[in-house]
């Protein structure tokens, strides 16, 4: 198994998805990728090798760090497959749309002949799918809810086959979105840690720092 010094090479996922329904509208999220560039950010500084896939966002690149830039949940899917198998360590910050339009319409959708309905179809889950081929690749998924933070964070730890969720709850005194403090936890299989009002570039770096130790500590089990 790999020890701290044996991570060399990240690629971080991070921004939103957009699904376009005609060329002008698309479904979205807020996510700015703030953490995700943060993350991109540290890693680089450390002398990681870092390939950053990102979203729509108006952030600068970090310097040192290699950017791709995706639109839909497919393109996301083209290229971190692409870049998989050169990561030691894969971080998926992604908001990553779980649906979009069945059909994405050549012209602008007019006014005058309404809608009544948007048909939806379901995206690839592009963690899990990778997660398949893991070895010994270090994952690390985020989880965003609403509700039953913990309960379905754990459960996305196992059914995405992870070493380390960051899960934050959608509440009205710290959004996960935008580039304010957060409350979040981070959980291994080892356990849970909450971190209370953190900003995001400090929780860039616990993060990067969980993940060493997890290789430290398959290092010496
Ligand atoms: N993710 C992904 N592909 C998707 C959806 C999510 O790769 N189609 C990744 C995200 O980047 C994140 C993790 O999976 O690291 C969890 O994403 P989240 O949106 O919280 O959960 P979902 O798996 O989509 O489940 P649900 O929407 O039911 O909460």
């Amino acid at each position: 198994m790999k020890n701290p010094s044996s991570i060399k090479k990240i690629l971080i996922t991070a921004g939103p998805t957009r699904e376009f329904i005609d060329p002008v509208r698309f479904i979205s999220n807020p996510s700015t990728g703030a953490i995700g560039y943060a993350i991109a950010g540290i890693a680089a500084k450390k002398g990681k090798e870092v390939i950053l896939l990102s979203g729509p966002t108006y952030l600068k690149p970090p310097p040192n760090v290699k950017i791709f830039y995706f639109e839909s949940a497919l393109d996301l899917e083209k290229l971190a497959g692409k870049y998989f198998k050169w990561a030691d360590c894969f971080i998926s910050s992604a908001a990553v749309s779980d649906f979009r339009p069945r059909l994405k319409e050549k012209e602008k959708i007019k006014k005058k002949n309404g809608i009544n309905s948007l048909l939806l179809v379901e995206n690839p889950d592009i963690l899990k799918s990778l997660a398949a081929k893991k070895k010994d690749k270090i994952l690390v998924g985020f989880a965003l809810e609403t509700e039953n933070l913990l309960k379905n964070a754990l459960l996305k730890l196992r059914e995405k086959n992870l070493d380390l969720i960051v899960a934050n709850k959608l509440s009205s005194a710290h959004s996960p979105f935008g580039t304010a403090r957060v409350n979040a936890y981070i959980i291994d299989r080892r356990g849970c840690k909450k971190y209370d009002a953190v900003n995001k570039v400090k929780l860039a770096r616990i993060i990067l720092d969980r993940v060493e130790q997890i290789c430290y500590s398959f290092k010496h089990v």
